[in-house]
């Protein structure tokens, strides 16, 4: 046999092997164990998500924040035991959400005791979570123009979430330090944490969308403001204007660290292409949102973005959700299926 041939079988094997081993999500995992499951999840969603319309944001960043530390298995929700959890890493305005995934877990145990992991609760309820404040916004301005008849009452990203992931067992606040991505960082260092959990620089632009929901403390950004090399300056990559408008109206000084500041100003309730309009414009709120204007392929993705359709955006958003929704994702018998969301079994 040739070494060409050689490399190939071996190639082949190692192919079947990882199929083999690779997690294995799909669609409707619960259909048989808990049919009901997804179901209850979508419905405690619904009726909450619209008392309370700026959890969704918490909750996708939820996910986003579990899934690039140890892969989507919920460790995000475990308390600190011996060591730190990555739930008490800076920032976490996650902790909104905390209770909110404790409430549908005790809705799912009381239907089927610990078959439903907490890790697919988070996914699943991200999604429905977007899915509802879209529903909100579109039924509300189609109250106020009536005659844009070909506004979809549905009208939003949708993406699917196959079921199936395990929960892990450690959470760690120095992983979560390292993994997640800072809103100080260039665009280099978000390059590599994505491309760490195996996503390129077109699901950084897409992902940095959600940006076009929630809100920001001042902390994350308010060094561009008033000290940016450390001499009392300014970031020269944001908009003068609008630094002024912020400096004035939002976060008074350096310090300033209890204003909530939306990424999209004006449409932070709905999920829309303006978040990738004010990046253009040099109005990206933090430098990494800024620093998708600094390379080539993350400029020419936003500019099709914005010049694109609505729906387009939709689409891609959703598949660059459901990869991430797979990053080292734990099943079979990897991991647990937790009893409580914050513990792990004992
Ligand atoms: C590209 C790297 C990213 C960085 C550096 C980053 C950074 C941040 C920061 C600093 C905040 C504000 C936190 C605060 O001050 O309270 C924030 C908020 C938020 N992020 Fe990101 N983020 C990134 C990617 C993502 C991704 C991938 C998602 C989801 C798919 C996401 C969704 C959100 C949402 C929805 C909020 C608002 C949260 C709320 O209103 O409670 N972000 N992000
Ligand atoms: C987890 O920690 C939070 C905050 O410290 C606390 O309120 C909660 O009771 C803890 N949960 C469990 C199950 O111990
Ligand atoms: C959030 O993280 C900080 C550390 O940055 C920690 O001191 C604080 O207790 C955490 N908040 C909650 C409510 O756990
Ligand atoms: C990006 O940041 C990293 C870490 O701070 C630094 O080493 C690198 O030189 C920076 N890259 C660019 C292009 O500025
Ligand atoms: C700006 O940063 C420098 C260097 O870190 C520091 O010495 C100075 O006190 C800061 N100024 C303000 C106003 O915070
Ligand atoms: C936030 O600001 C308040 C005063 O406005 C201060 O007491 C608190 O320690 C600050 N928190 C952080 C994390 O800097």
């Amino acid at each position: 046999m040739g070494s060409q041939s050689y490399s190939q079988v071996l190639f082949l094997c190692l192919t079947v092997l990882i199929g083999l081993t690779q997690a294995q999500l799909q669609q409707g995992f619960y259909a048989k164990s808990c049919p009901k499951a997804e179901k209850i999840i979508q419905d405690f969603v619904d009726e909450h998500i619209r008392n309370a319309p700026s959890l969704a944001a918490a909750l996708i960043r939820m996910h986003f924040h579990d899934c690039f530390v140890r892969g989507c298995d919920a460790s995000v929700l475990l308390n600190s035991t011996s060591n730190q959890a990555e739930r008490d890493a800076p920032p976490n305005l996650t902790l909104r959400g905390f209770s909110f995934i404790d409430s549908i877990k005790s809705l799912v145990e009381a239907e089927c005791p610990g078959v439903v992991s907490c890790a697919d609760i988070i996914a699943l309820a991200a999604r429905d979570s977007i899915v509802v404040t879209q529903k909100i916004t579109h039924i509300y301005i189609y109250m106020l123009v009536s005659t844009i008849t070909d506004m979809g009452l549905q009208g939003g990203p949708y993406w699917n979430v196959p079921t199936g992931r395990r929960d892990g067992t450690i959470s760690n606040l120095v992983e979560a330090r390292s993994s997640i991505p800072s809103p100080f960082h260039n665009l280099t260092t978000l390059q590599t944490l994505f491309a760490n959990q195996g996503l390129d620089l077109k699901d950084l632009v897409l992902l940095s969308g959600a940006h076009t929901i929630g809100i920001s403390h001042c902390t994350s950004f308010s060094n561009r403001l008033y000290n940016f090399t450390g001499k009392g300056d300014q970031d020269p990559d944001l908009d003068s204007e609008y630094a002024a408008n912020l400096k004035s109206f939002k976060c008074k000084n350096i310090n300033d660290n209890t204003t909530h500041v939306e990424m999209d100003p004006g449409s932070r309730k709905t999920f829309d292409l303006s978040y990738y309009r004010f990046v253009l414009k040099r109005r990206g709120l933090f430098q990494s949102d800024a620093a998708l204007l600094t390379n080539s392929v993350t400029k020419s993705t936003i500019i099709n973005l914005v010049y694109g359709s609505v729906e387009n955006f939709f689409a891609e958003f959703g598949k660059s959700m459901e990869k991430m929704g797979q990053i080292k994702v734990k099943t079979g018998t990897q991991g647990e299926i937790r009893k409580h969301c914050a513990l792990v079994n004992s």
